[in-house]
């Protein structure tokens, strides 16, 4: 028995040997497994056990084979924690259930665009035009998706990798305002980009950027109510400009203090009901943290329930290399 078997099995090495297996794992499937087998009769068996311990408990796998081929003299038993395994598990297992149904989302409204766009009576320019602008802005948020999700497997394996691009700011609010004012005023909230006159151009990942200021601004619109306001305000901070400094504000449902920390975490979503109404899997943040640190910047939180929240997102913003003209 060696140590790591005896620390999942919550006995002292020293008190296990001479045991009899019985002893040492109550379950009666198990021993008899084991028993089987030194009898010679006895096959390869697997096991998942629940283990019960001050921490909330866990789930055992043990194996139990034969020593050797056809030897009867003795069994081999492994004991593997898979409680870990198990909690990545089922949260796959829901984000795969969470990812299909929003992927089915943009296809479903780009699939009903095209049939009415597709429809003999239909001539009239303007309506088909709308057509093609509602295919145009869903087909870029399911790319969008599908980066994300790509660009969550990457961290998951620890590939993610930037690009270095030179960033113009201004191209990137101005595409995020359109891309978000049809949504702000069907909700009715009033989306306000607050700029400075000049943005300095940067160096960064033009694509993951867009990925992290998505996330904030989703969010931002995702949890305000009807009526509300969110607010994009950008500043350089540093004498010779070595910070951008993003802002996203909402007067929205806010988030409670012990919540604050986690819902950075992969998967979580804070317990507020009025978060379960809304579909999310609870990935945006993680990735547009990650990506904010990758940049050597950050994402932090201020927010109050009930009033609403700031999300801050730092980057060093080092100038771009004037191109000579
Ligand atoms: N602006 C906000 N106001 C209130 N709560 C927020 C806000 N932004 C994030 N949250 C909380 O943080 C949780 C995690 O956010 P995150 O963006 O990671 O996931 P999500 O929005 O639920 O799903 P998705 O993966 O689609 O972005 C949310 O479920 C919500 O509880
Ligand atoms: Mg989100």
């Amino acid at each position: 028995v060696n140590g790591a078997a005896a620390a999942l099995l919550q006995v002292r090495r020293d008190q296990m040997l001479g045991k009899s297996i019985g002893e040492l794992i109550a379950d009666p499937a198990v021993r008899d497994a084991v028993q089987g087998i030194i009898r010679g009769s006895g096959q390869r068996r697997t096991f998942e056990l629940r283990r019960e311990d001050d921490q909330g408990g866990g789930i055992l796998r043990i194996h139990v084979r034969p020593l050797r081929r056809d030897d009867c003299g003795g069994a081999l038993v492994t004991v593997e924690d898979i409680t870990q395994q198990r909690v990545a598990d089922a949260a796959r297992n829901s984000f795969v259930a969470q990812a299909t149904h929003e992927l089915r989302t943009p296809l479903t409204n780009m699939r009903l665009c095209l049939e009415a766009a597709l429809d003999d009576k239909q001539t009239d320019p303007a309506v088909l035009r709308e057509h093609f602008n509602i295919l145009s802005h869903e087909t870029r948020r399911l790319e969008r998706m599908v980066g994300e999700m790509l660009s969550m497997a990457e961290i998951e394996a620890g590939s993610l990798q930037l690009k270095s691009d030179d960033v113009r700011l201004e191209k990137v609010f101005d595409e995020l305002a359109s891309d978000y004012r049809p949504q702000a005023a069907e909700k009715r909230i009033e989306l306000v980009f607050d700029l400075p006159p000049k943005l300095p151009v940067i160096v960064a990942d033009r694509d993951k950027l867009l990925v992290t200021l998505h996330n904030l601004l989703g969010n931002a619109l995702k949890y305000t109510p009807a009526g509300g306001k969110v607010t994009v305000a950008v500043r350089v901070e540093g004498a010779s400009g070595q910070t951008l400094v993003i802002d996203v504000s909402d007067t929205g449902i806010g988030i409670s203090p012990d919540e604050q920390p986690k819902i950075f975490a992969k998967f979580y979503r804070a317990k507020d009901p009025r978060v379960g109404k809304i579909t999310g899997t609870g990935l945006g943040l993680a990735l547009a943290r990650e990506i904010a640190r990758l940049h050597g910047g950050d994402i932090t939180v201020q927010s109050e329930l009930d009033k609403g929240s700031t999300f801050t997102l730092n980057l060093p913003a080092r100038a771009a290399q004037a191109k000579a003209a």
